[in-house]
């Protein structure tokens, strides 16, 4: 079996992955600062479809390359079925996820953990949530958006102008 790509070195490529449903601006202050620490950055979109979407995959990994543009060496790809295979096939050594508060940490522990036990080796990174974007998530937003609440601060113009035609 050829050697997992986690345990290798070299250039770091890593996977910052959600469901981006959509992106936000707390997402995309991740991805600046996750692009920073890695020599690639991966935002992998997962097209799940026990969830129930607002956006489908193609309309969410299209809203994050045009957010993204212009960010050097990140990249926006989707996934289906386990993290740490699509992590293997793209050869990341690293997940890169956001933590706002210690209502995300369990959770966040437990997906490091299991995926880390999965595929030996593949870390996962931790980076605190901005601090102007603690409160913020793409299910609040959705929220606010339905009821007729304004979110251009909160969003990537992309987004705003797709969620208000909506
Ligand atoms: O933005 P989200 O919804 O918090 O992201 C969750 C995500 C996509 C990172 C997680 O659900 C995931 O990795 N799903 C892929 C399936 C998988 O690998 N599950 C086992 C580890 S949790």
């Amino acid at each position: 079996m050829a050697p997992s790509a986690a345990a290798g070195s070299g250039p770091l490529v890593a996977i910052y992955p959600g469901s981006f449903d959509p992106v936000t601006n707390g997402h995309l202050d991740l991805i600046r600062r996750g692009a920073k620490l890695a020599d690639r950055l991966i935002v992998a979109v997962l097209n799940n479809t026990s969830k129930q979407p607002l956006f489908s995959v193609e309309e969410r990994t299209g809203m994050l390359r045009e957010a993204t543009a212009g960010l050097d060496g990140v990249e926006v790809d989707s996934f289906d079925g386990l993290l740490v295979d699509f992590a293997e096939r793209r050869g990341a050594r690293a997940i890169v996820r956001g933590l706002r508060g210690i209502s995300d940490y369990e959770t966040e522990r437990d997906m490091a953990l299991l995926n880390g036990r999965l595929r030996p080796g593949l870390e996962t990174i931790f980076l605190l949530a901005g601090e102007e974007w603690r409160f913020l998530s793409s299910r609040m937003v959705k929220e606010v958006v339905k009821l007729g609440g304004d979110v251009s601060g909160l969003v990537p113009g992309v987004v705003w102008r797709r969620l208000k035609s909506i």
